[in-house]
């Protein structure tokens, strides 16, 4: 192909996946678009306020337990490990637990996988001038996209994955179970260690995703800011709500932006238009009880060992081990 057409200036937009992305979901009832997209540099620094909200108990909680229960986990995962970290973002959660090892059970090398390949190498040359002795290797990828896991035979040892902060709650059933059965046979032999958030009461889960100071509802809209950026669109911040709410029965927060009022918006070049009250769903939060998890990773290749949870069991951290099948195994 040559040079974009006049009057086309933003044909080179939709070669990128977020454009893709975004327009495949603003042309879907409902409407949807994945939360990963939320992350740019303006959305992870929002996240990272939002783990430091006093009503946002996730983080906090589980770096509780990784402190408190970290011998225990650096036991079953043993010696010598190949950790592997699925969306590794500014490798803050593995320190916690690195604390945890003794110089006999230490890992021997670090593989952080995570899509910004530019936040990635950055952190783990910081990470490099603080724990010189853990081999250190980013791998720039989408975990989800097994061609681009290629990149983890360098891995040949014992092949533990660290799976932290309920990420996997973002994704449906069909997708957790992918992404389980993926890390099942790239694991094999070795295992994951996962966060899990727990099913409670609705009232804190409401709050966790409604905090007072307003982080989560600019952590929400930060998707429209940045498709104005990046994608030419002409999204109105003003005119579209933060909506977040528990479904019991889905066991889910569910995150949506809700037009104010009947508008039509432009996302490169083409339109869109929005009644009042229509929504945009921008993310899901799955919630387990640790008996349904478990069966879930039981489904999906692994078998479940100990489990870890605060007092209020509020979250949990799951080992899960994935056996060696045999070749000849049946
Ligand atoms: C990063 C997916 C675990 O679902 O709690 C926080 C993202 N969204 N507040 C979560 C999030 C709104 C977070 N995860």
């Amino acid at each position: 192909m040559g040079a974009a057409p006049l009057g086309r200036p933003r044909a080179d937009l939709s070669d990128s996946a977020f454009c893709r992305d975004l327009l495949a979901g603003l042309s879907h009832t409902p409407r949807s678009i994945a939360p990963k997209y939320f992350y740019d540099a303006q959305g992870s620094a929002l996240f990272d306020r939002i783990c430091e909200l006093p009503e946002y108990y996730p983080t906090r909680t589980e770096r509780r337990i990784l402190e408190r229960y970290g011998r225990e986990m650096a036991e079953v995962i043993g010696p010598q490990a190949d950790i592997i970290e699925f969306g590794a973002g500014s490798l803050e959660k593995i320190r916690f637990l690195l604390q945890s090892f003794e110089a006999r059970t230490l890992p021997r090398r670090y593989f952080p996988i995570d899509i910004s390949a530019a936040h990635l190498e950055e952190a783990a040359r910081r990470m490099h001038v603080e724990c010189p002795w853990l081999e250190v290797r980013p791998v720039a990828a989408d975990y989800m996209n097994e061609a681009q896991l290629k990149r983890l035979d360098a891995a040949t040892g014992r092949r533990v994955g660290f799976f932290p902060g309920s990420t996997i709650g973002n994704f449906d059933e069909y997708e957790a179970m992918t992404f389980l059965r993926l890390a099942a046979r790239l694991l094999e032999g070795g295992g994951l260690l996962v966060g899990v958030d727990l099913v409670k009461d609705p009232q804190i889960l409401h709050r966790a995703y409604n905090d007072t100071q307003g982080v989560t509802a600019a952590f929400n809209l930060n998707l429209l800011r940045r498709a104005n950026t990046e994608l030419s669109a002409d999204f109105d911040l003003g005119a579209f709500a933060h909506y977040a709410f528990y479904d019991p029965r889905k066991r889910r927060i569910e995150m949506h932006l809700v037009s104010q009022c009947a508008q039509t918006v432009r996302v490169a070049g083409e339109s869109f238009d929005f009644e009042e009250g229509e929504s945009l769903h921008t993310e899901s939060s799955h919630k387990f009880t640790i008996e349904g998890f478990r069966k879930l990773a039981v489904s999906a290749g692994f078998r479940p060992g100990p489990v870890w949870t605060d007092d209020a069991r509020l979250f949990s951290v799951h080992w899960l081990g994935s056996p060696e099948r045999g070749a000849g195994a049946s």
